[in-house]
């Protein structure tokens, strides 16, 4: 698929409303120690992270759960994960650090200001109710110029989508995902770009720099 389209979107007021609109705790009690995307798809998302993700540096994964999907064989000074299971953090074996945060009710970021060199969010952006309040606060935990990568695949939670991600296509919602940074004003050189295997999910990736 290429993205060389030029495509805006008016959201409709109920545009982040969602089917299961009750606590986000909720839906995540449970944790599910399961890969939420193929094999083909987290080497797809190993692969990206390999050529972009700066070696040594601090990386943030936001919407963190059992799997960061970084590549082994390269050194980060620390990986933080952000999500809304504890017990999936503590067993995912990436992770330096977590904290329990549900960015729906809060979308500001625990953490300090340029404290990451790099952030990733993977198959997780669309069940935020305010992206762009939380992109904005990526912007102020990054350093500048560090590198964002966001991922996605056509799987996800229906009853925890928005309304609007169901009702895109997986062309679309690369555009989607760019309007959000575009609208954080936080972001530059923004790339959409399709990285699907040839055979299992697909997997498409939005990749911008920090401006902030
Ligand atoms: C489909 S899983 C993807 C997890 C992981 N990034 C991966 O690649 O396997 C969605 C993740 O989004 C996180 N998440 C969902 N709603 C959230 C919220 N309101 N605040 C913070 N994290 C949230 C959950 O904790 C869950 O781990």
């Amino acid at each position: 698929m290429n993205f060389d389209k030029k495509i805006s979107f008016e959201l409709p007021d109920d545009a982040f409303s969602r089917l299961d609109e009750t606590a986000d705790e909720k839906f995540y009690t449970i944790p599910r120690f399961v890969a939420h995307i193929d094999y083909s798809a987290i080497d797809a998302v190993t692969n990206i992270y390999r050529k972009y993700l700066p070696e040594n540096g601090d990386i943030l994964d936001l919407m963190s759960s059992m799997l960061s999907h970084l590549p082994e064989e390269v050194d980060y000074k620390s990986v933080t994960g952000l999500g809304m299971n504890e017990r999936e953090m503590f067993h995912n074996k990436q992770l330096d650090t977590w904290v329990a945060h549900n960015l729906n009710d809060d979308p500001s970021l625990p953490f300090h200001d340029n404290q990451f060199d790099a952030g990733i969010i993977c198959v997780s952006i669309d069940y935020l109710t305010n992206p762009v309040a939380v992109l904005k606060d990526m912007g102020r935990a990054l350093k500048n110029g560090a590198p964002l990568i966001i991922t996605y695949s056509n799987r996800y939670f229906e009853a925890k989508a928005t309304s609007v991600w169901l009702q895109l296509n997986d062309e679309q919602r690369g555009y989607l995902i760019k309007s959000f940074l575009s609208e954080a004003d936080s972001f530059g050189n923004i790339e959409i770009a399709d990285y699907s295997p040839e055979f299992g999910d697909p997997l498409y990736a939005v990749i911008a720099k920090n401006t902030a």
